[in-house]
């Protein structure tokens, strides 16, 4: 797509978390941002960031981090540690290491010349070859060691030694200026979607005691259900957990502000107008429940469909309606979805969430039947189940609620 055409410099809804280069971009959440900041005042601190999927945890715990930064309070690598889901104690550990030990070099070359840098980086040079041959990148930051949960690591270096060398990279960033070390970020803590409950509460249980070294400061990013996983799971993590923040959509009001600011910072020429209006956006934050990464993916997609620049130089709210309508509905085909389990996502949408024993009462289904049509449900991702007490609760996906609410919008 020509962007230049419409006089900006690109696409203004990339969905790349805020970095350090955008972070004027960053919009809302004053007092979450106030009350983390008050905590990383404070040395050796784990903070939990919790969100719902898209709405901007990982945009959220970068502000924070590079805001920290700016202010020499903390060195905190740029990118940041995605936690998978077949890593153990030592992966783990291994893969902060030589995070700290790339940015610490991006920052200044000159820090090789310090014995605990030089040591950490050997280390991590020599995991990361023994990773490789064994298959497995430890160290390609956002990736994983491979799809399945079965490969087994190899444990080259006990974690003892690699806490050492935390520690001792913690007290070097110290000495180099940042008053309470270093940052880290841990993403990618989704129970369910990534994590197995036991798979977390043995990584949490394990990293415990790495959490508490001096000079380093943690933060942890998932999605909801983090919180209440580490209080109710791990009693041991949950003692030390300085604070718990919990993201929430932006109201609309600092949804148009943050529109506004990425036209502004994009725009090349003062006259130039996006092809999309506020109903148009309002509507997409409706659907999607002001998640940012689906509003900005729907904006692309709908621009590429409806070939703007080309066809169309102004997406009315119709055509908007009716296109979203199209791309979600391709979405859900890719499900062949039957008539019966249509009828059910009908139902959930009615409800909101549901058990089985209501969604029977109201479909007049037998609950057999009913748990059937779940559980094909839940095998093509379309709905989710939380378990509350001996309850099962099932609500829909948001591919499956963009799917219901748009034809609410329709009638
Ligand atoms: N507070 C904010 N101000 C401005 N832009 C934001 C803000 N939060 C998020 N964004 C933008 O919204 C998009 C999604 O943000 P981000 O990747 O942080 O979400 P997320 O919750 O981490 O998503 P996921 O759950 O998929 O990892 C990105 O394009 C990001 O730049
Ligand atoms: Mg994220």
């Amino acid at each position: 797509m020509d962007w230049a055409f419409f006089g900006y410099k690109h696409y203004p809804f990339s969905v790349n978390p805020i970095t350090m280069k955008t972070l004027e971009l960053f919009t809302g959440h004053d007092e979450e941002v106030q009350l983390c900041q008050n905590v990383l005042h404070d040395n050796n601190v784990r903070l939990v960031v919790e969100g719902a999927r898209g709405v901007g945890t990982t945009s959220f715990a970068n502000y924070l981090k590079f805001r920290a930064q700016e202010k020499k309070l903390y060195l905190a690598p740029r990118v940041e540690v995605s936690v998978e889901a077949n890593w153990n104690l030592e992966s783990l550990l291994t893969a902060v290491i030589s995070n700290i030990v790339r940015e610490m070099e991006a920052i200044d070359g000159k820090i090789i010349k310090h014995k605990a840098f030089k040591e950490a980086k050997a280390l991590s040079g020599r995991l990361s070859e023994a990773y490789n041959s064994f298959g497995i990148s430890a160290f390609s930051m956002g990736g994983s060691y491979g799809k399945s949960a079965t490969v087994s690591q190899p444990s080259f270096i006990p974690s003892t030694t690699l806490g050492h060398h935390l520690r001792d990279l913690g007290e070097l960033a110290v000495t180099q200026g940042y008053k309470n070390g270093i940052l880290i970020q841990l993403n990618n803590l989704d129970l369910n979607v990534i994590h197995s409950h036991e798979h977390l509460a043995y990584l949490f249980n394990a990293a415990r005691d790495f959490f508490q070294i001096e000079n380093v400061s943690w933060l942890l990013v998932g999605d909801i259900g983090l919180t209440s996983f580490i209080a109710t799971k791990v009693d041991r993590l949950d003692d030390i957990i300085s604070e718990r923040v919990f993201i929430s959509p932006l109201s609309k009001d600092d949804y148009h502000k943050l529109i506004a600011k990425r036209l502004a910072y994009y725009r090349i020429d003062k006259k130039s107008k996006f092809p999309l209006g506020e109903d148009v956006f309002d509507f997409l934050y409706d659907i999607t429940e002001g998640r940012l990464r689906y509003i900005f993916a729907l904006v692309y997609s709908m621009l590429n469909r409806l070939q703007i620049g080309k066809l169309v130089q102004n997406v009315s709210f119709d055509l908007a309606r009716d296109t979203v309508s199209n791309l979600v509905r391709e979405r859900l085909a890719k499900f062949s979805l039957t008539k019966a389990e249509l009828d059910i996502i009908q139902i959930l949408g009615d409800l909101g969430q549901a058990n089985v024993a209501e969604i029977s009462e109201t479909s007049e289904k037998n609950r057999t039947y009913i748990s059937k049509l779940l559980s094909g449900l839940l095998q093509k991702k379309c709905v989710n189940v939380t378990k509350d007490g001996n309850q099962r609760i099932y609500q829909l996906e948001l591919d499956a609620k963009i799917a219901y609410l748009v034809d609410a919008y329709n009638t």
